[in-house]
């Protein structure tokens, strides 16, 4: 008999389409065999356990460098060993341009950085001044791999304008690769920030005043309606409410290829969380804004209709206290200027399990399908990445599915000093990761070192294909950038 070089033996393996009792036989960091009576030069005891293929988290921000130099606080070590240690083995994280420079020389200094990784990563490039110049490197950074581009249609400084954006989309159709967008209306929040700051209402629970629903659905179908001018493959950031799951479904029924994202701060949080006493709402403050029980149940919704059909973290690396962290300007800072973004990369998989799985909205194999083969699909890492089957990596999770935890920051093991989700109890967490056929996490306690994560070029693949329809017959993407 075969002796493999590590034999995952007694559990249920779970795909994105059925689960079924089998070993998992690995060799040379692969998956070779999934079957009955597999032996191998060290066994795993899955009895009682899932394996489900290993997490991908195609949106988080780690190491992210900042225009004054330096970088966010989660590094490549921290925020690796909190993905292992809650079961995911693969990211897509982000490069940043930074206004009115060259991507190549801030590109580097990522790559650079990334050598540090424990999980396997890939890039999202993001464009802020999409330049001639800038434009004129496009080529060569998506023949290198990196075949996304996030674009952001609010923050200052990042947002751009509707010209802008499409001069993104035209490069990304030209070369070859998918557009992932922030949707939210840069001038209709300014106008209502100043509003509200004029008024008084400066407090952590106005973030989400100053930008309701609304202004994220009209950023939705405006981000959709450019894509499909150009025909160009997009996906929306982090839906938070139905409104804008609304935009991309009806998007979808005429035949637009856009997907949509959502994140577990929108199942578990909420708009009052961020009036909590003192400058605690802080803590719970990122964009889109978390908003209510009735959007909540409505992305349920768009999931079980396949509307939304990515879960990722969309970790932040700012801390509470720290350097950059959410008090940098006091606490008696207006919303304005406390930094967006939550940490999740430890707790998306336990929490979309216990909501979701747990709680008896979506199955199993929809979990594994929402956190792992989707995003891999969508950024062309599959099949290498996001399924159980031979000739996959062997990136697997063994899954408890009815372990009780409460959530503490301890057990994120980012180095952010808090969780939105302190406290939270949840159904079902990781026994152990396994990442290319090497356990790097058991029982809470994760083994890897620093540069054992693997970088993943994305060749073109079947996603960002465009669909060849215009308005008129004319594809524009050709005859201007
Ligand atoms: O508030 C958020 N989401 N911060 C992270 C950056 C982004 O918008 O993705
Ligand atoms: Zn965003
Ligand atoms: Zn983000």
């Amino acid at each position: 008999m075969t002796e493999f070089d590590l034999a995952i033996r007694g559990g249920t393996v779970v795909t994105a389409v059925e689960q079924f009792r089998a070993d998992v036989g690995i060799r040379g960091g692969r998956i070779e065999a999934v079957g009955a009576n597999l032996r191998g030069a060290r066994t795993l005891d899955a009895g009682g356990l899932l394996v489900l293929p290993g997490g991908v988290d195609s949106h988080c921000h780690i190491e992210q460098l900042q225009p004054g130099g330096g970088a966010d606080e989660e590094s490549w070590e921290t925020g690796s060993r909190s993905a292992l240690a809650g079961g995911t083995t693969s990211v897509v994280t982000f490069s940043t341009q930074f206004k009115g420079r060259p991507i190549g020389p801030s590109l580097a200094e990522y790559r650079q950085r990334a050598g540090q990784a424990m999980v396997d990563y890939a890039f999202h490039q993001i464009v802020t001044d999409p330049t001639d110049a800038v434009l004129a490197e496009l080529p060569g950074i998506i023949a290198s791999g990196i075949r996304s581009l996030k674009v952001f249609l609010t923050y200052d400084p990042l947002w751009l304008d509707d010209r802008q954006y499409l001069r993104v989309l035209a490069a990304a159709r030209r070369h070859g690769a998918l557009v992932t967008v922030h949707c939210e209306n840069y001038e209709a929040i300014g106008w209502m920030t100043e509003a509200l700051l004029a008024a008084g209402l400066t407090a952590p629970k106005y973030h989400a005043w100053s930008r309701p629903p609304v202004l994220e659905r009209e950023a939705t179908h405006r981000a959709i309606a450019l894509a499909e001018l150009v025909d160009q493959p997009i996906q929306i950031f982090h839906v938070s409410c139905p409104e804008a799951a609304e935009e991309i479904a009806r998007a979808r029924a005429r035949g637009v290829r856009v997907w949509g994202e959502t994140c577990p701060q929108y199942f578990v949080l909420s708009a009052a969380d961020m009036d909590r006493p003192g400058f605690e709402g802080a803590k719970f403050m990122c964009s889109p804004a978390p908003r209510d029980a009735k959007a909540t149940a409505g992305l349920w919704e768009a999931i079980r209709l396949g509307t939304l059909d990515v879960v990722s973290s969309d970790h932040s690396g700012w801390s509470f206290d720290g350097p950059r962290g959410k008090r940098v300007n006091g606490t008696d800072a207006n919303f304005r200027d406390i930094p967006n973004g939550v940490p999740g990369l430890g707790s998306r998989l336990a929490i979309l399990w216990s909501e979701g799985v747990a709680a008896g909205r979506i199955s199993a194999s929809d979990f594994v399908r929402l956190t792992a083969t989707q995003p891999a699909r969508l950024f062309g890492l599959h099949p290498k990445k996001g399924s159980v089957m031979p000739g996959a990596d062997a990136d697997l999770v063994l899954w408890d599915p009815t372990r009780r935890t409460t959530i503490t920051n301890a057990l994120m093991q980012h180095t952010i000093d808090y969780t939105p989700y302190e406290g939270l109890a949840v159904t079902g967490w990781p026994v152990a990761t396994v990442r290319r056929g090497e356990v790097v996490m058991q029982d809470g306690q994760v083994t890897a070192q620093p540069g054992g994560g693997q970088y993943l070029p994305v060749a073109p693949y079947d996603a960002i294909a465009p669909r060849g329809v215009f308005a008129n017959g004319f594809d524009p993407s050709t005859a201007c950038s």
